[in-house]
Parts: C-alpha cells; structure tokens; sequence
C-alpha cells in the first residue's frame, strides 16, 4: 500500500496503474478509522479492482474550531487499518493542498437535506463536506465511492452532490457497523466512559421500539412515547427523534409514500454528541 500526500503523487500513482481503465473504488475518510470504516474498504474492495482511501480532517465541515482542532490524527495507525482492510492507497493530503490555498466552503441550500436536522444543528457543515468531496471526487475519479449508512444525512446529500455534479459516479451505501452491544460504532465513542457507553444504549433501543412502531401501525406513538423517554432519562440529553424520508429529509408522511424511510436521533451522552439511524421498513 502507498502513501500519497499530494496531488501530483496521486496524479503519478494513477498514471502507473493506468487508472480510467480500471474499476476504482474510493472510501473518503476523516481518518481514526475503527472497524465501520474497515467494513466500508473492504465493500470498495469488493466491488472494485483499486481502493483509494482519503484521509484528511476538513476544517471547513466544523463549525466548531475546538472540535477541528482537537479531532484525533492518527496517520500511522490508520495507514495499517487501511491496509489490513485493504487499501491499494492512501491519499493524504493537506487541506491547503487539497483546496488550493486556503480552505473555503460556498453555501449549499437543497432544502431539507442540507438545512434540517443535522444541517440545522451544525449550520455550514454540509457547505464543507460539499466542498471537500467535490474536491476529492475531481482528484481521484473514482468509479464508486463508499459512504457509511451511520451519517445517513451526509448520504443524501453526497448521492444528489454526484447525481448533480459528477454523473456517472456511482455512490455505494455500507450498512452502520454497531458493537455487540448495539451501539453504532463511531469515532467519538472513544470519549465515552463504560458507564457512558452503557448510557448510550438508550438511543438503540429507542431507535428498535420506534422500528417494531412502524411494523405494527403505530409509529406516531412510537415516537412520542420514545421522545419523552430518553427526555426523561437524565444521561442523554436529546436534541432529535424523528422519523423522515432520508432521500430529503423532509418529514414522514405517511407509510409507502417515501422511497426511503428511517427513524433518526441525536442526542448528547456525557458530552459526546451521537447520531443514530435505523430503516423502517427492516
Ligand atoms: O464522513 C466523513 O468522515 C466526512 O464527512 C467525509 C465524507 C470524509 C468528508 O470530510
């Protein structure tokens, strides 16, 4: 596995594989890769003959400039998980590199899917993921790129961002990788103590009583008696349940009316922010 920390390396790297006539699968990653991101490089691996994994922390997605600042780089480590997953290479470049000079982000508005629930939350988050996939997709050229099921928001607007602006690119969805105990895996459960992480269970199994809702006819109720629940429970403090169509974000209407419904939440558990999703229809 090789290491490419700049454009024209990759440029080069491409050249010598004779890349356009290949199937080449592209993972995009902020790096502290866990076993989700593993299982979202060996699906590329899967269904493409090179796999190109990105890592780079995109300071233009954090509206938070702690939160950049202290997001864990761990380059070496990653470098093995990516080849123990299976990874042909591994394109790091700097954000100025990457950007051309100071990175900047031009708002993005498709509606809901940019501008409700986590758009909402993390306004001009969505404006920087715009940003740096664009860039990443006009570097690699990949022919499928995989994004993780877990930022199911992020999905959405990646797939109408490639539908929009780089058709013929296909966008590969990888199941969430939960742990045994149900907890959707994620970077930022590092941060969580045992009790936290324990804690944290309660947003699975509001997530599963809201599915077994749907199934039976009930899920308004569901979603009410699930709300007030983690509400009332004083280890999470939630800022989302909700139940939408993830093709737009826009509310559940009704059951069939939508390609793709899923129930959604957010919630803070000893000052982590978690996300987590499940289909309805499951
Ligand atoms: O999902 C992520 O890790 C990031 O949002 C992405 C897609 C790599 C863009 O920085």
């Amino acid at each position: 596995m090789v290491l490419l920390q700049s454009l024209d390396a990759l440029a080069n790297w491409q050249a010598s594989l004779v890349w356009h006539e290949k199937v080449t699968g592209f993972v995009p990653t902020m790096g502290a890769l866990h076993e989700g991101h593993a299982s979202m490089i060996k699906l590329a691996k899967r269904q493409s003959e090179v796999v190109v994994v990105s890592i780079l922390v995109n300071p233009t997605q954090f509206n938070n400039a702690k939160d950049f600042e202290t997001y864990p780089r761990t380059l070496e480590g990653d470098m093995d998980k990516a080849q123990a997953a299976g990874a042909d290479a591994v394109f790091a470049p700097s954000p100025e590199a990457l950007y051309g000079g100071q990175p900047e982000a031009i708002p993005v508005n498709w509606g809901a899917l940019t501008h409700a629930y986590e758009g909402a939350r993390r306004p001009g988050h969505f404006d920087g993921v715009v940003a740096v996939v664009d860039l990443l997709f006009q570097a690699v050229q990949p022919t499928l790129a995989v994004f993780g099921e877990k930022d199911l928001q992020q999905v959405g607007v990646i797939e109408k961002l490639a539908k929009d602006w780089h058709p013929g690119l296909k966008v590969v969805v990888a199941p969430l990788v939960r742990e045994p105990s149900g907890l959707a895996m994620s970077s930022r459960n590092a941060r969580l103590s045992v009790q936290g992480a324990t804690s944290a269970l309660a947003l699975h199994q509001a997530l599963l009583a809201v599915q077994r809702g749907a199934q039976d006819g009930g899920v308004v109720q569901a979603v009410k008696a699930q709300r007030a629940a983690l509400t009332a429970n004083p280890a999470v403090t939630l800022e989302y349940l909700d139940v939408l169509d993830a093709l737009t974000f826009e509310p559940w209407k009704g059951r069939g009316q939508e390609a793709r419904p899923y129930v959604v939440v957010a919630a803070e558990v000893e000052g982590v922010r978690l996300i987590d999703n499940m289909p309805l229809t499951a």
